[in-house]
């Protein structure tokens, strides 16, 4: 049997952190494409922007608050859009941060708030998406996950954590899923020129703009393939560092990523450099 792939007929497309970068693009892009697109995310005002921009494009944007650290205002947004839209036929889980963890200044929060958005925010739309598709017998359900989370890189303890988490979720999710009609699909960018990496100050290898990625991943979603990884001619070849000896590995990404040790009087400080 072949994969579902959701079409404009089958209902609604959810897009999670909608309100810049990729999220905000790819509603564009399917809203263009002639999907009826539901977006969320915290900055109401700029998810409104976001809906008089496509106002003349074929689909539709229509806008709900959501802040996806709350499970149960997550129940709420899924049951509105199913109620007062339509059923539920794409999900991307796109809403996260990037926070970077030093080692010079190690803390709880920076974990916990990668955490509670990245992971946590994840599962708390996933529940409530899954429990109405599996309903019907169908749906499609894209995680957002990073490069970031193939291997360990500078700065990116807190955050590349999460994300390797959501690369072993949606690996397991494909079991699980796959045989109650849901289609689970994995994306892993690289660098995208959008707020999220604004405060690198460090040049990023395969930098692509918002609406490439955006165009890729609206691409991935109609393929049968489980991974959306771009651009290619960088996530794969961090795919292939990971197969290396860690010895190996970590002087590689040193040197790609610019990253010097430096040692300062009280003891041993780094300039992190991470995909994100
Ligand atoms: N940029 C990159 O290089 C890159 C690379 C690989 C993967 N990614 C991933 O791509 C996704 C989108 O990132 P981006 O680069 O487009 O960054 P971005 O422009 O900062 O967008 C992040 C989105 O997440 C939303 N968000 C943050 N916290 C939220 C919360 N608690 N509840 C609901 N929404 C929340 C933000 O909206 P509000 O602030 O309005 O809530 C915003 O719409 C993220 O998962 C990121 O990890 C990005």
């Amino acid at each position: 049997m072949s994969p579902f792939v959701a079409r404009p007929e089958h209902g609604v497309v959810w897009i999670t952190g909608a309100s810049s970068g990729l999220g905000r693009a790819l509603a564009l892009k399917l809203a263009g494409e002639g999907y009826k697109v539901a977006v969320t995310a915290r900055r109401h005002e700029a998810l409104l922007e976001l809906q008089a921009e496509a106002s003349a494009l074929p689909g539709n944007i229509f806008v709900l608050d959501g802040d996806v650290t709350s499970a149960e205002d997550m129940e709420h947004t899924v049951a509105a859009i199913e109620y007062q839209h339509g059923p539920l036929a794409l999900v991307v889980l796109n809403a996260g941060i990037y926070l970077p963890a030093r080692g010079e200044d190690l803390n709880h929060e920076v974990f916990e708030r990668s955490f509670a958005v990245n992971l946590h925010g994840v599962v708390n739309c996933l529940v409530p998406a899954v429990r109405h598709m599996r309903a019907r017998g169908h749906g499609q359900i894209a995680i957002v996950s990073s490069a970031a989370g193939y291997g360990g890189l500078p700065g990116s303890a807190a955050y590349g954590a999460t994300k390797a988490a959501l690369i072993n979720m949606a690996e397991s999710l494909n079991f699980d899923l796959g045989r109650l009609g849901i289609r689970i699909q994995l994306v892993t960018p690289g660098y995208i020129e959008t707020p999220l990496t604004a405060k690198n100050k460090f040049p990023m290898p395969g930098l692509i703009s918002a609406e490439d990625a955006a165009a890729a991943v609206a691409v991935g979603l109609k393929s049968p393939g489980f991974e959306i990884s771009f651009p290619k001619s960088f996530t794969y070849k961090l795919k292939l560092a990971k197969l290396l000896p860690y010895g190996l590995y970590f002087g590689l990404m040193q040197r790609v990523l610019g990253y010097r040790r430096k040692r300062r009087d009280a003891g041993r400080s780094s300039s992190p450099r991470t995909a994100e």
